[in-house]
């Protein structure tokens, strides 16, 4: 049988179980050394010592935590790209700031730095870059346009965790980072997050805050292991070949976008979800110590992949494959390429998947475009182009024969497409 390559592939531990049952059978299955040993393992990754990276049930929600010890005054403005995951912008205002959106280069789906310029204000008080799909934003022209006008700067490294600027790890030119370990990420705990925070008394503040939650309960933590397990399943290519592949298929054909099934709903999040609100389990960080050295691995396996196909792309008229300028490297999150836009795009994400190759169109949000955000401030063309993009699978799980396949059936569509 002819498989389907999905467009995730989770990074899984062959010895997840046996950390899991290890945590259960010494009673640290919610709380436990570990938590501290993980956060210290993980600080110690980005040059800084053990008080300053803080686990939190989500990457959100170290973000959100972040806004609060930094207690900037209300009604402050907060500069986010255009293109970015809509819950961050949220809680930004649900910490009480005034959202601002500057646009996106399509070119590198990063923040537009004159866009981030003509934004700021005399409210403007801090500034969020994403690396989004895992390259690092333009860190040096950033921080001098944060340094000249006195603006804390918050990275979003949920995609970006083993990219670097310069030589630097994403995540250390701020005052602080996000990170997430959801399952799909590039360090996947099942869930979770951190703060990584560079001033020790504002990372003190996030640790009181995030020591003052309860600890989720031992079902929901057996639930989001269990949902872990079942998403490694359904992405194994014959489990996917025959079930979530022929949905994605069908809707190709007729034009229906399922995806939004498998994204959260849009809503405000005032007031915070409950399950926003508990700490970072000890089995999680179990798997997450382990997970991180690993890292390093993936992430030259995931470049592999994604040079394979950069060079099998190379040379196609009107394809723009990603960038991946010289003094930073690119965690490949997302593989994006942007071509056609509309129908036209849409018809060649039909043709791959029809080959078995499962592509995505819909990864992160355009925020201005949401009822939710209808009234921030916003520049958006940029990032409404690079919403156009195609994702294509180039996960660190593809073995050599499955990236080979993705590379060619891309090119042959795309070129066919060209000519
Ligand atoms: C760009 C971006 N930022 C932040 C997050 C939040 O991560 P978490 O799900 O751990 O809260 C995500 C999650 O998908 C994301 O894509």
């Amino acid at each position: 049988m002819l498989t389907a390559i999905s467009r995730y592939g989770a990074r899984v531990l062959p010895i997840t179980e046996d950390l899991v049952a290890g945590c259960r059978a010494r009673g640290e299955f919610i709380q436990g050394p570990q938590i501290a040993e993980f956060e210290a393992a993980f600080a110690g990754r980005h040059g800084l010592g053990p008080a300053h990276a803080i686990t939190a049930a989500y990457g959100r929600i170290a973000f959100y935590y972040m806004l609060k010890a930094l207690d900037l005054p209300p009604g402050s403005e907060i500069i986010f790209p255009s293109l970015t995951f809509w819950v961050v912008p949220e809680l930004a205002r649900v910490a009480g700031l005034t959202v601002v959106f500057a646009d996106v280069d399509p070119k590198t789906f990063n923040l537009d730095l004159d866009s981030v310029e003509r934004l700021i204000t005399d409210k403007t008080r801090a500034i969020v870059p994403t690396h989004l799909y895992g390259l690092p934003c333009d860190m040096d022209r950033l921080l001098a346009i944060a340094g000249t006008h006195n603006l804390i700067v918050l990275e979003d490294c949920a995609h970006a965790l083993g990219a670097t600027y310069k030589g630097k790890p994403v995540g250390t030119f701020g005052a602080g980072a996000l990170f997430s370990f959801q399952t799909l990420k590039p360090l996947n705990c099942y869930g979770g997050g951190l703060a990584l925070v560079s001033d020790p008394v504002v990372a003190a503040k996030v640790r009181a805050m995030v020591d003052a939650l309860p600890w989720p309960s031992e079902k929901r933590i057996t639930g989001r292991l269990l949902m872990g397990r079942l998403q490694r399943i359904f992405m194994k290519p014959w489990v996917f070949s025959i079930s979530l592949f022929p949905v994605l298929w069908v809707s190709a054909l007729i034009d229906a976008n399922p995806d939004v099934f498998f994204w959260e709903k849009i809503r405000s999040l005032h007031p915070l979800p409950e399950q926003y609100r508990e700490r970072f389990p000890n089995v999680q960080a179990a798997i997450g110590i382990e997970a991180l050295k690993h890292l390093d691995e993936w992430t030259a396996q995931v470049q592999a992949n994604a040079e394979y196909v950069n060079s099998a792309l190379a040379g196609i008229p009107g394809i723009q494959r990603p960038l991946a300028p010289a003094d930073r490297t690119h965690a490949y999150y997302q593989y994006c390429v942007i071509g056609p836009d509309g129908p036209q795009r849409d018809d060649l994400v039909v043709r791959c998947v029809r080959r078995g190759i499962d592509i995505e169109t819909l990864h992160v949000d355009v925020p201005p475009d949401m009822e939710l955000f209808s009234t921030a401030t916003a520049e958006a063309d940029g990032a409404r182009r690079a919403a156009q993009a195609m994702q294509i699978p180039v996960h660190s799980g593809l073995r050599r024969d499955q990236i080979e396949r993705v590379a060619s059936t891309v090119r042959t569509v795309l070129a066919a497409a060209a000519r």
